[in-house]
């Protein structure tokens, strides 16, 4: 890997991944890079049609994602998979909007909780027993969100708010290392397994 600034902080992410799984530096990484950093801009892209998932690394460890969010764009209500997840701000403002089953298992409503925001800069935190979220950009603005999946994420359950009925969705992939790219997931997963 050559020496840009998002190079260096996936060698440290995986350090810090291997040494603790649970990632107890992991935060304190991505802010750093959030407050400092611009060599993302190479790695995005902007869609009208919905935002989009564009990713920089995949290794054993983890996984870490750009995405960028046109006004109005915004996350189905998802789990995640029982993995760890960080999101760091890197332009715009990012809202989080938490909701639960109200008994987990059971198909029922959904009960929103509360809605978060996060300046540029600033790192959230969720994993499956905090809260089922959605993300949006805050209100007529865009946004680019900075994603460590620990582990990767591949596939996730999607939930219709007003049921509670869920459905097992496979994620894709925008662009690889800022190149557009329409292949399959799994062909790229397979390309940076064992790596
Ligand atoms: C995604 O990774 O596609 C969604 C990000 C999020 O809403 O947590």
């Amino acid at each position: 890997m050559s020496q840009t600034a998002l190079n260096s902080l996936c060698r440290e992410l995986r350090a810090e991944l291997r040494r603790d799984a649970r990632g107890p530096g992991v935060a304190a990484l991505l802010t750093r890079y959030a407050e400092r950093e611009e060599d993302w801009r190479d790695y995005v892209f902007f869609d009208d049609a919905g935002y989009t998932r564009n990713l920089a690394h995949r290794c054993d460890e983890f996984e870490l994602l750009l995405l960028a969010w046109q006004e109005g764009h915004e996350s189905p209500i998802h789990c995640h998979d029982g993995q760890r997840c960080w999101m760091a701000v890197l332009e715009g403002k990012m809202e989080e909007r938490h909701y639960r089953e109200p008994v987990p298992g059971v198909q029922a409503p959904l009960v929103a909780g509360e809605v978060r925001r996060f300046e540029q800069g600033r790192v959230a935190f969720i994993e499956d027993e905090i809260a089922l979220h959605s993300i949006r950009p805050a209100p007529r603005t865009r946004g680019v969100s900075l994603h460590l999946y620990a582990r990767a994420i591949d596939q996730c359950r999607v939930f219709d708010p007003e049921t509670g009925a869920s459905t097992l969705r496979e994620v894709g992939y925008y662009s690889v290392r800022g190149e557009r790219t329409e292949r399959p997931a799994a062909e790229i997963r397979a390309e940076w397994a064992g790596s």
